[in-house]
């Protein structure tokens, strides 16, 4: 049966490894990109999720959507759209990136909005999946590489574990559901990695790999909201952060989900791994 796949969020830490899996597996798909690009080799097609024409024009003839929104203040704003002009395009299965713990009635903001848009998709009555990811292993290439550098990361973490997830992992499991999405319709899926380990751990792997100390601090929660405030950054960021930080700290993000060695058959990619293979980022 004809199965056109729509990738969105092809450019970042999920949308470019499920890109190059969907390459490997000779899918039938083509990636949205907010502005114009030149993606070679892969059918390209631009809207922005602020345009609900522009993305009822873009999802035509597609059967199958990946749904991957960035972490911006209207993400809710985006994702009706994006609703609204999947159900007029004719789309037949939704499968979203959303967050671990997505819950629209939770106490906590992150999980609150990324359990919102579930619904909101739900809503449209078009069979959905949704991959809800823990962490990932690459906020430590990408948000906390400087603190690396400088020797020292500050987690607002309680100290707790948590089983951080390689986004090429997300990528993966991605695959899987997009090209057989009638196999997991209905169903949501934790997605971690296969190890708990604190951030202590995390910065004794990162040591070893770049042959320097690097020092892991537990601040609480709220001396990360001053600084935070302190550099300026957004009032909604600033909320979904303290939640997030506020979860770890009390525990509910330690644990592994078997999900991901469920659906790929193989154990989820390793710390370790994902250390070895990013030391130029902290170099
Ligand atoms: N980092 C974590 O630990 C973590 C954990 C759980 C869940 N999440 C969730 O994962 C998501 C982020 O995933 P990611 O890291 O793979 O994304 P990312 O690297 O931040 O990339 C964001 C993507 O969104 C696209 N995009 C941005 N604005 C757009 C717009 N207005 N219209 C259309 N496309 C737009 C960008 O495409 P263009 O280049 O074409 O603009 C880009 O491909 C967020 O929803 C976050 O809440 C993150």
């Amino acid at each position: 049966m004809a199965n056109k796949i729509l990738v969105t969020g092809a450019s970042g830490n999920i949308g470019a490894p499920l890109v190059k899996e969907l390459q490997a597996q000779g899918a039938d798909f083509a990636v949205l990109r907010s502005k114009h690009s030149n993606d070679p080799g892969v059918e390209t097609r631009v809207a922005d999720f602020g345009d609900v024409a522009a993305l009822t024009q873009a999802f035509k003839g597609i059967d199958t959507l990946f749904l991957l929104f960035p972490l911006v203040e209207n993400k809710v704003a985006l994702a009706t759209n994006a609703a609204a002009a999947a159900k007029a395009a004719g789309v037949k299965h939704i499968v979203r990136s959303s967050g671990a713990g997505a819950d629209s009635s939770s106490s906590f903001a992150l999980p609150k909005l990324q359990g919102t848009i579930d619904d909101i998709l739900v809503a449209t009555g078009i069979p959905t999946t949704f991959l809800r990811p823990g962490g990932f292993m690459q906020n430590y290439a990408t948000y906390q590489s400087q603190a690396i550098k400088d020797g020292t990361i500050y987690m607002a973490d309680g100290g707790k574990s948590q089983a951080l997830i390689d986004a090429r992992d997300i990528a993966a499991v991605a695959a899987r559901v997009l090209t057989n999405p009638a196999a997991h319709a209905g169903k949501a899926y934790m997605l971690t990695g296969g190890e708990d380990f604190t951030g202590a751990d995390a910065a004794k792997t990162i040591s070893a790999a770049v042959g320097r100390s690097v020092q892991h601090v537990s601040v609480p929660t709220e001396a990360a909201v001053a600084t935070m405030n302190q550099w300026g950054v957004p009032p909604f960021i600033v909320n979904v952060m303290d939640s997030l930080n506020q979860i770890i700290s009390a525990g509910y993000a330690s644990g592994v989900s078997p999900d991901v060695e469920n659906i790929l058959g193989r154990k989820p990619r390793t710390f370790a791994a994902f250390v070895g293979e990013n030391s130029a980022a902290w170099k």
